[in-house]
């Protein structure tokens, strides 16, 4: 931890050509550094090797000697170093984009007892059904989900210059965070204290 702060990674989730997934990236990570209570790193996936298959192991029982490729050496270091994340994800198809689910399912203890804060987009329904399945998924992996979290419905025309157009929402990204640094602080002193019994 650099100066006391819990360090938050903020994992872009599509990876798609033409993608906005950066656009709310990039804000997430601003409205982070405003909040000031963490130290930031953002993980783009489309930056990753991210195969779809798995090796025959599995990455809850085989630790270290889980055999990733080396272009994914990056995403396990950010997520292994994490106190908190935020997933950015956009909604495909009532669901999470496939590159996500593979990049989860590459890792396990990485996720285990820290807390993941969700901003979504999407259509009508803002990529909530999305975020509905990413809880799911990150319970399996002994994760804390955050309640609030931002979606932004039909974001093409409710964001400009890189900013929701929204005056609330970096007050919400505020709340958000603010969760979010009390779980990060909360689970870092209980992982230090006593391993968690996954
Ligand atoms: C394969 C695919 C499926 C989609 N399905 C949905 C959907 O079910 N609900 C929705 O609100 N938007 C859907 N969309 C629209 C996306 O939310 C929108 O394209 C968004 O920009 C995708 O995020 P990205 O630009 O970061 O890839 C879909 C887009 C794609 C590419």
């Amino acid at each position: 931890m650099d100066n006391n702060k819990h360090k938050l990674v903020v994992i872009v989730g599509s990876v798609r050509d033409g993608r906005f997934g950066p656009v709310v990236g990039s804000w997430v990570a601003e409205q982070a550094g405003l909040h000031g209570g963490f130290e930031v790193e953002v993980v783009d996936l489309a930056d990753i090797e991210i195969p779809l298959a798995l090796p025959a192991a599995s990455p809850k029982y085989a630790g270290e000697s889980y055999p990733r490729p080396a272009g994914m050496a990056a995403l396990t270091s950010a997520l292994e170093s994490a106190d908190a994340f935020v997933i950015v994800t956009p909604e495909y198809n009532h669901s999470y984009p496939a590159s996500l689910k593979a990049a989860i399912d590459w890792h396990f203890t990485q996720w285990t007892a820290k807390p993941v804060a969700f901003v979504s987009y999407g259509g009508a329904a803002g990529g909530r059904h999305a975020v509905l399945h990413l809880e799911n998924v990150l319970t399996e992996l002994h994760a804390v989900t955050i309640r609030d979290g931002l979606a932004f419905p039909n974001y093409f025309t409710a964001w400009e210059d890189g900013h929701p157009m929204d005056s609330d929402a970096p007050q919400y990204a505020k709340t958000l965070l603010e969760q979010l640094a009390w779980w990060a602080r909360a689970l870092h002193s209980a992982r230090a204290a006593e391993p968690y019994p996954a």
